[in-house]
């Protein structure tokens, strides 16, 4: 675990931070981006929602998990009786990452780099809104929470402690079940998914 310490919340609140994360540049990725996609959610939230980045339909609506991986996200949660509006969903990245390949954009995990440049924005959530627990879903938003996003496979449905005392429950990213070639595997995982999710319910 890397011992980090919380920025002090700062004074705008969440709307003055949205403002100013909307004229980022501490990495690249604000320069294809179409808009930056903030979290969303209520400012004392007790459960903050942890993605990897906006895709494709993300950049263009500026609200996080609106695209496909966020449909899978909301039928699980819906399963498993956790309140999507309750919550405070946000991503590890704000900007999404692409690489254009004829009419599509096609996308690109950040990199280590762009991660540590966006967890300056993470930090300020967390220290704004102090959740009660975070649920990180994929290797990107568990690398930038707890340092590593190593040996997701075995950490899933398992609480781990942040620095800052505050419990982490890890799952999968929903577009990884996406991305599953094969759909018996698929409805499987979904059913994975899904009972992650109930346990992280059982406890709040
Ligand atoms: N994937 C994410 O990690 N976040 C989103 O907002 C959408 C897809």
């Amino acid at each position: 675990m890397v011992q980090r310490s919380l920025p002090p919340a700062p004074i705008g609140g969440l709307a003055g931070l949205r403002a100013e994360a909307g004229r980022c540049t501490r990495c690249p990725l604000h320069g294809p981006a179409t808009q930056v996609v903030f979290g969303v959610g209520p400012p004392d939230a007790p459960l903050m929602i942890v993605g990897e980045q906006p895709g494709d339909t993300e950049d263009l609506t500026g609200v996080p998990f609106t695209g496909p991986a966020g449909q899978l996200f909301d039928a699980a949660a819906q399963e498993a009786g956790l309140d999507r509006t309750a919550a405070y969903i946000t991503n590890a990245v704000k900007h999404f990452k692409y690489r254009p390949s004829g009419k599509r954009r096609i996308h690109q995990r950040p990199d280590a780099g762009e991660v540590t440049a966006c967890r300056w924005w993470l930090d300020l959530e967390r220290a704004t809104v102090r959740p009660k627990l975070i649920l990180a879903m994929g290797a990107t938003a568990v690398a930038s929470l707890s340092g590593t996003g190593k040996d997701i496979l075995t950490r899933r449905g398992t609480f781990e402690t942040l620095s800052d005392g505050t419990p982490l429950f890890i799952t999968v990213h929903p577009s990884w079940i996406l991305r599953l070639p094969d759909p018996d595997q698929q409805v499987q995982e979904r059913a994975r998914f899904r009972a992650d999710l109930a346990k992280l319910v059982e406890t709040m």
